[in-house]
């Protein structure tokens, strides 16, 4: 509460202490972890036992990010590994080669968790087909890529759980991302069409739907003058996020807690998506 105190409208990065001693031993692949949530989501893991492989398209930097939370975790016994390797969500070759990464250094994949994306503006008639395509084949193409890839390994392994990263803005309408916004839409429903035909397989799949989260991704909203009391407006909580607490609900839909929940997205958005 001390955070709420000094700053009420920054986000509350304490960890969470849910603890899924089931996790322990498993093995993560998380996109778009160089930094922002993927970075957390591959910390929280860790944490928890499961090995994570750390995949970015900026290797340089997830390459840091795993040596950082490998040393940050050295003196644990329990935490799991963390590797750090180049991807471009956009090329399903890259999504095979990140798998075998996975089963080379760790044996098996568990979970899979499409997390890149990126967030270009453009008021409605400016938006290039340049501009669309890339959109979609990062944030929507990338995700089915990976899911396919998982899913072929896991349907041969017994099953596993795959999340997608959808956004508020999937269901509402944020003006001058229309190229995101659909995008994330289509994540939402690309989500529910996975968990029917991979559900047979003992696949799950599920998705988060983050509002306003403390990222690189959203640093605009610190710097423009006035964009903070127009965000908070739209946040019935009236503050932004953390990566921590979107990782919270992570945590639970691939821990065994949530084992009959699939196809579902979960809104982590302090209540914006009713405004
Ligand atoms: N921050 C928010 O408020 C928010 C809200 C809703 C949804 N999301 C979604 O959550 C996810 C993570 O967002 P974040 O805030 O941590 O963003 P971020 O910008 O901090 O991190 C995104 C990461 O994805 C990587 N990436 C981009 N293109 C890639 C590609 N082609 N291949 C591999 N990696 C690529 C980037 O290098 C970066 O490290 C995104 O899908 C985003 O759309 C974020």
């Amino acid at each position: 509460m001390t955070v709420l105190t000094e700053n009420p409208t920054r986000s509350i990065t304490t960890p969470m202490v849910a603890i899924h001693p089931e996790l322990a031993g498993k093995v993560a692949v998380i996109t778009g972890a160089a930094r922002g949530m993927g970075a957390i989501f591959a910390r929280g893991l860790a944490r928890q036992g499961v090995h994570v492989v750390a995949a970015d398209i900026n290797e340089a930097d997830v390459v840091q990010t795993a040596a950082d939370l490998n040393a940050m975790h050295n003196s644990s016994e329990t935490a799991g590994r963390v590797i750090g390797t180049a991807v471009d969500v956009t090329v399903p070759e890259a999504h095979d080669a990140l798998l075998q990464t996975a089963l080379d250094k760790f044996g098996r994949v568990d979970f899979w968790i499409n997390n890149a994306g990126i967030f270009p503006q453009a008021e409605i008639l400016d938006i290039t087909p340049q501009q669309i395509n890339s959109t979609y084949q990062v944030n929507l193409n990338g995700v089915l890529f990976g899911a396919q890839t998982a899913a072929r390994h896991m349907k041969e392994n017994g099953g596993g759980s795959i999340i997608n990263m959808a956004s508020v803005a999937a269901v509402r309408v944020r003006v001058t991302r229309g190229a995101y916004n659909s995008s994330k839409a289509a994540v939402k429903h690309l989500t529910n069409c996975l968990a029917v035909e991979l559900g047979p397989h003992n696949i799950r799949v599920n998705a988060v739907a983050p509002g306003f989260i403390d990222t690189e991704m959203t640093r605009w909203v610190h710097e423009q003058p006035g964009a903070l009391d127009n965000a908070l407006g739209t946040i019935p909580l009236r503050r932004i996020g953390a990566p921590e607490e979107v990782f919270g609900t992570l945590l639970f839909l691939l821990s065994d807690s949530a084992r009959y929940v699939t196809g579902t997205t979960i809104a982590v958005d302090g209540g914006s998506q009713h405004i």
